[in-house]
């Protein structure tokens, strides 16, 4: 079967998601809007659904919603499917950070990133899935992260719940894959979002520590959110039928690549 047997058109004129509906969590800030704007443009139904919506533009559907609370998300996903109709396309991009060692951090803190990172990912895929059964054209992207491929310095909490996300993706890929439901994910580097940014303004020297977060990555800068946004993009697209299980990094060459140290 070809892409224009399933009446998908890479002519540069189509724009790539027209006619999709989307959900993209998170997607008020950093990443998650990155996306949302980029499925928007490329003329997607976009509905973003976080914990704080004050900043989002009236071109998107908004639902206020924690992805840690069930009842919140089932409300969010049904008021969705209530003004479009259907689901296409899910992107499970809401997600908060922990630092520390695995001492450091306490059951309540390890209860509360999982909540959000790994068991919000379980709930809106669980109550997306009804209506991306019915599309011809489902696709769901995680945004994961490198810490679920290499070992970063007080990260445990964090990195155990971006493993889980990787491994959460590719299992689901297998389990839905018969049903024609993709599930990807992309992995970042450090990427320049607000969450870079809140963490950079509590340290010491902020320009320092940017030059290092700069540093570990071979291609000597942060991601930028755009970046990020363009790799799901092309993991959540009808035109990458043939894309499932995998994991994309965007990170300069950080997990790949073995660049001798020196200077830029
Ligand atoms: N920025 C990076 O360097 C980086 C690197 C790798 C992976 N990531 C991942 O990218 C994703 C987005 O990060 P970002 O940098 O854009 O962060 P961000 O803080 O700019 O945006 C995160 C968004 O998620 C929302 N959110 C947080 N908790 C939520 C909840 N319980 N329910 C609903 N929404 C909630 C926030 O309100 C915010 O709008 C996260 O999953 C993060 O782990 C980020």
């Amino acid at each position: 079967m070809t892409q224009s047997d399933i009446g998908v058109s890479a002519s540069s004129d189509a724009k790539e998601f027209r006619g999709l509906r989307a959900i993209v969590t998170g997607g008020a800030s950093g990443i998650g809007r990155a996306v949302a704007e980029r499925l928007l443009r490329e003329g997607g139904r976009v509905a973003v659904l976080d914990l704080d919506i004050s900043g989002v533009g009236t071109e998107f559907l908004v639902a206020q919603c924690d992805v840690s609370d069930s009842e919140s998300v089932s409300n969010a996903v049904r008021g969705v499917v209530e003004e479009y109709g259907g689901i296409d396309i899910v992107v499970n991009n809401a997600g908060i950070g922990a630092q520390g060692t695995v001492e450091e951090n306490t059951d309540d803190e390890w209860r509360r990133v999982f909540e959000v990172n790994v068991y919000g990912v379980v709930r809106v895929t669980r109550s997306a899935l009804p209506y991306l059964r019915l599309s011809k054209h489902a696709a769901i992207v995680n945004t994961c992260s490198v810490a679920a491929d290499i070992g970063l310095p007080r990260r445990a909490l964090y990195s155990a719940t971006k493993g889980a996300v990787l491994a959460l993706t590719r299992a689901m890929a297998a389990d839905h894959l018969g049903e024609g439901i993709r599930v990807n994910c992309v992995n970042p580097g450090t990427a320049d979002t607000p969450w870079v940014q809140r963490l950079l303004g509590q340290a010491a020297d902020p320009q320092q520590e940017l030059e290092a977060l700069s540093a570990r990555q071979p291609h000597r800068r942060l991601v930028s959110a755009d970046e990020v946004a363009g790799a799901i993009a092309y993991l959540a697209s009808p035109l990458s039928g043939s894309t499932t299980g995998i994991a994309l990094n965007v990170d300069g060459g950080l997990v790949g690549l073995r660049i001798p140290q020196g200077p830029a």
